[in-house]
């Protein structure tokens, strides 16, 4: 017996100091001194001495097992203090590593293109418009000139909330009631960009689309002022070599009308198939203000004059961007999006 606890009391310090941390120590700890750790089966052991020996053996094992919790209790605050200034090292971040990267939004080309119409009409004096998307007939055709049944309402196939009202085919109706809440004030000069609907669906059109409108009112305006500021915008957006044409239209809220086209951005005039070999490319619709949209608005036709053009932002974007498909602005195809 006597050997036994001697031989325990050596392994047990040798074991000890191999215990590398926490875990190991406290696995050690139980096969010693657990329930049937190596002292306690010891202990057990007691029933086989001679009862008069009992007692010595009784207080070696007690002196031993207090020794050994002695012995565990050092060697864990040991192995703490140590794990403590290791923690440096175990939660070392790496700063070095490369950040995970946030991917930033970027503007829709539709967005882009009317921001930069926007810049071009503001540094020539023009304010910002709006007006409602779902709008009066009155506004949408009436006051433009267009009473009910007349022919030229065919040309924008609509959707009708009720006989009344319906989604605007256009922006002119803002140019209505811009003028009616500033009359008799001038001069008017506004831009209007929105969306506008109406019951088409094909490649270069869609339902949904925009427009910038623009009007100017004050004595004195002329076809002149009308040619000189567009002349100004296509360059502005396509490029200083620009050249327009404006070929004679029909539009009844305008007398003249006209189509504006500007000298084709890929072939810059020779015929290409981007401008079907005419060299030029239509982008907007405008005139001089009809004297009964004046009237209806507020103006008198025999003081004042006017001009009024409209733009189709899809379509602008689509020449500049060289984007074949209306679709693939609406479809959200981020590997249409994301270039630029
Ligand atoms: N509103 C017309 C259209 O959508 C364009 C236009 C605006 C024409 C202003 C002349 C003057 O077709």
């Amino acid at each position: 017996m006597h050997e036994r606890i001697e031989k325990l009391r050596e392994t047990l310090a040798e074991d000890l100091k191999s215990a590398a941390d926490l875990k190991e120590l406290e696995a050690m700890r139980v096969r010693y001194l657990g329930k049937k750790g190596e002292v306690t089966l010891l202990m057990r052991k007691m029933g086989e001495v001679p009862a008069e020996e009992r007692p010595f053996f009784g207080k070696l094992l007690n002196e031993l097992k207090k020794s050994a919790e002695g012995l565990f209790d050092n060697r864990k605050a040991e192995l703490e203090s140590k794990d403590a200034a290791n923690r440096w090292e175990r939660e070392r971040i790496d700063v070095t590593l490369p950040g995970r990267s946030f991917s930033v939004g970027r503007k829709h080309p539709i967005t882009l293109v009317l921001e930069e119409i926007e810049e071009i009409f503001t540094c020539m004096g023009f304010k910002i418009a709006e007006g409602p998307d779902v709008e009066l007939d009155y506004y949408n055709f009436e006051a433009l000139n267009m009473p009910p049944e007349h022919p030229a309402r065919d040309m924008q196939d609509s959707f009708y909330i009720n006989p009344e009202v319906l989604l605007r085919t256009h922006t002119s109706p803002v140019e209505v009631r811009t003028m009616e809440a500033q009359a008799p004030e001038l001069p008017v000069r506004i831009i209007s960009p929105g969306k506008v609907y109406r019951r088409d669906d094909d490649v270069t059109h869609s339902p949904m689309f925009h427009q910038v409108e623009g009007l100017v009112v004050d004595r004195g305006i002329t076809f002149a002022d009308l040619k000189g500021t567009l002349l100004m915008f296509a360059r502005e957006m396509f490029g200083k070599d620009r050249e327009i044409r404006l070929r004679p239209s029909f539009f009844p809220f305008t007398e003249p009308s006209a189509e504006v086209d500007i000298s084709c951005i890929v072939c810059n005039g020779k015929g290409c198939r981007v401008c079907g070999g005419t060299g030029w490319l239509e982008i907007l619709g405008s005139g001089m203000s009809h004297p009964h949209v004046l009237r209806v608005s507020g103006y008198d036709p025999e003081e004042v004059t006017g001009y009024a053009f409209g733009m189709g932002v899809e379509r602008i974007a689509m020449l500049k961007y060289g984007i074949d498909d209306i679709r693939l602005f609406y479809t959200n195809d981020l590997r249409m999006l994301s270039q630029r």
